[in-house]
């Protein structure tokens, strides 16, 4: 699998705090920041040959979008998905949350494009609308889609808070091996945990799970029983000694001190942090997604 440039992904972090403070600051639910960095990530995509949709929905009286980008090829009755929400809180710029994971599968999808992939799963990535005021945008996707095609969906990988300045490692545990699970996800959740898992290894990394109980957008995939998996590094909890010890960074610090906050600009971001969760996306892309193991 490649090596994300991370120059590339904090690029699009630049061009979203640029996009946040000539909109008010932010890039909340119905607020202009967030319809022009739709129209920024709709843009590169296009570009790139991506297939994209803007699903609208509405919600407290705005309007709200989804962009979903599909890459032509692959089975399509077997189709695994990327997301991130790419709404801020109206508090500040969300550039950790979660321009972070927005970035980071974006250069992931452009990276696709350049690799000129021909992958044997068919590969969608979407941004979502609306998840901090209670995942709106991927709720609405999910219920919204026809079952034969809910159906198609054999996996979902979610990034939310991917560049914590005080980071932890940490993978979603579907599986609940790590009893930071609420009992074990949809079926084929423990591969897709196991080959983010094989990632951090092969980077002598250590990760820990973390709680499975559908606080961002991945939720309404496990109701629906569709496998998902992702990373996370960390939002208001505070780092403890034992994870400093493992990680770096401060102990009784919170993994992102801005949380939600004015501060959460471009300066909210570790670099380590979001370089090691980009690559590992495209390493889970291409491991899941078959890279390689097309017919012909
Ligand atoms: N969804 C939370 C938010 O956007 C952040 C979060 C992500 C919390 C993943 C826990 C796990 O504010
Ligand atoms: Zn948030
Ligand atoms: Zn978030
Ligand atoms: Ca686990
Ligand atoms: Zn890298």
């Amino acid at each position: 699998a490649p090596d994300i440039p991370l120059a590339a992904v904090k690029g699009h972090l630049a061009q979203l705090q640029s996009i946040a403070s000539a909109n008010g600051g932010n890039r909340a639910h119905g607020r202009p920041g967030f319809r022009a960095s739709i129209d920024y990530v709709k843009g590169k995509l296009d570009a790139a040959g991506y297939t994209t949709a803007l699903q609208s929905f509405t919600y407290g009286g705005a309007t709200g979008y989804n962009l979903v980008a599909d890459w032509p090829g692959g089975d399509p009755a077997d189709v695994l998905m990327v997301g991130a929400h790419l709404d801020s809180v109206t508090a500040g710029p969300g550039i950790n949350d979660n321009g972070s994971g927005s970035a980071a599968i974006l250069e992931t999808a452009l990276e696709v494009s350049r690799s000129a992939l021909t992958p044997q799963k068919h590969l969608r990535f979407a941004w979502w609308g609306a998840e901090e005021l209670g995942l709106v945008g991927a709720n609405h996707y999910v219920t919204n889609l026809p079952a034969a095609e809910r159906s198609k969906i054999k996996a979902y990988y979610n990034f939310d808070m991917v560049g914590s300045p005080n980071p932890g490692y940490f993978i979603y545990d579907g599986d609940n091996s790590d009893g930071t699970g609420s009992g074990p996800g949809p079926a084929g959740s423990d591969r897709l945990e196991r080959v983010l898992q094989d990632y951090f290894t092969s980077i002598n990394v250590p990760t820990r799970g973390t709680d499975f109980d559908g606080r961002s957008d991945y939720g309404p995939f496990i109701r629906y029983g569709i496998a998902s998996g992702g990373t996370f590094t960390g939002a208001e909890g505070v780092k403890s000694a034992a994870q400093a010890q493992l990680w770096g960074g401060t102990a009784g610090v919170a993994f992102d001190r801005c949380y939600h906050s004015a501060c959460d600009t471009t300066s909210n971001i570790s670099d380590a942090a979001l370089d090691r969760n980009s690559d590992a996306i495209a390493y889970a892309v291409w491991t899941v997604g078959g890279a390689g193991r097309q017919p012909g």
